[in-house]
């Protein structure tokens, strides 16, 4: 049977690595998880309990396809304490992942061949959805003396119907401040692209808080999820924030697409937002674990490093190492027994001379790894 040409994307190398470590595993090797992009802790406790009610009390049938009123409203009361934004519930519209939150994005804001701007490197999947959806991504070369976001003078004569940025961004940790976004919304509603923000890493930050582009502007699409900062990847919820005469569009794609996000998942999420104890102490752990990776990855010989703000990876520019990202990985993996991700699934031009180190499991795991990468680099 024929496939599509818009379904060859390429696969996410990450789950190469996850393979490849989970068959060492398997064969009895103790391995150091630092590719893996998620929480080592499961979702707060309140989640887990408050769906445990729910469920001796509900059908839990679908859901309106915006998502519980009564989650709607507590995240738009979120943006109140976290940015000091008053935000109308009527904008929020929870969907499954911010995965979910992309298809709905760009159904919604872009036709055929549209030309989408995102930076590299950057979180991959958004090349890969863009592709499969007919559109065409622009890998925006970001530099490492702007922290590898991209800047308003990189858009110039690129013709995007839209831009994306993500803040605290995935690979690097670095963020944006809010001159630094407010200058990318103005350069983009300068070409006519939509603005779309990606504060998934929101919550995860170190030194300064995290500026969203609700703070900036009402004309953006603002992505999030509780993924990372909830520490509930596998429930499949998030949200979109779009503008007021944008709900309306989002709400017929979503009812078609997916009816709703999962109903049991939602009100998980709803408790996860009072879980602020858990959700810090998951924090101490990741502060920790950042510190850790500062002083234990130079110590290394990995001394190519952008100190994230937030999220928790490290970007290495290994190109003293190296030209090929996933044979140094591989390498890594067979004789340190440390599972890293090669750069090459977030700069396709790049990133055979980059890794990202994810720091987000137990501070004992960081430390062994640690110790395991240094005996590594001593050895070679
Ligand atoms: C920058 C970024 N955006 C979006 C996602 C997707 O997250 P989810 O669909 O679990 O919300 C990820 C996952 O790692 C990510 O790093």
């Amino acid at each position: 049977m024929r496939v599509s040409r818009r379904s060859s994307v390429d696969p996410f190398i990450v789950m190469d690595v996850m393979e490849a470590a989970r068959q060492a595993e398997a064969a009895g090797r103790h391995i150091i998880h630092m590719e893996v992009g998620q929480p080592g802790t499961g979702a707060p406790k309140a989640a887990a309990s408050a769906l445990a009610d729910a469920m001796g009390r509900e059908s839990l049938g679908y859901t309106v396809a915006l998502g519980l009123p009564a989650l709607r409203a507590r995240i738009a009361r979120l943006y109140g304490e976290w940015y000091d934004v008053d935000l109308d519930p009527q904008r929020v519209i929870i969907t499954p992942g911010s995965s979910g939150g992309f298809i709905l994005a760009f159904t919604a804001l872009f036709d055929t061949g549209d030309r989408v701007g995102i930076g590299a490197p950057g979180y991959p999947s958004y090349r890969q959805i863009l592709r499969a959806l007919d559109l065409c991504p622009v890998d925006i070369a970001t530099a490492p003396e702007n922290r590898f976001q991209p800047v308003a003078s990189d858009l110039e004569g690129r013709d995007l119907a839209g831009l994306m940025v993500a803040s605290p961004a995935n690979p690097t940790g670095t963020m944006l401040d809010k001159a630094a976004l407010g200058s990318l919304i103005d350069a983009a509603a300068g070409q006519g692209a939509s603005f779309i923000s990606d504060e998934i890493y929101h919550g995860i930050e170190y030194e300064a808080k995290a500026v969203t582009a609700l703070q900036v502007t009402d004309e953006a699409y603002v992505i999030n999820s509780f993924s990372k900062y909830f520490s509930m990847t596998g429930w499949r919820v998030g949200w979109l924030v779009v503008p007021e005469d944008h709900v309306r569009v989002i709400e017929r794609i979503a009812q078609n697409m997916f009816i709703c996000a999962p109903h049991a998942s939602q009100i998980a999420a709803l408790a996860a937002m009072d879980a602020e104890d858990e959700l810090q102490a998951n924090m101490d752990v990741y502060r920790a674990n950042r510190k850790l990776m500062l002083e234990g990855l130079p110590e290394a010989g990995f001394t190519k490093i952008a100190p994230p703000d937030g999220a928790f990876y490290v970007y290495a520019d290994v190109s003293e190492m190296t030209d090929d990202s996933r044979a140094f990985a591989a390498e890594i993996l067979e004789q340190a027994g440390v599972a890293v991700t090669p750069g090459l699934d977030f700069d396709p031009l790049r990133g055979h001379q980059t890794l990202r180190f994810s720091y987000a499991r137990s501070t004992a795991d960081i430390a062994e790894g640690l110790a395991r990468l240094k005996a590594f680099m001593q050895a070679r």
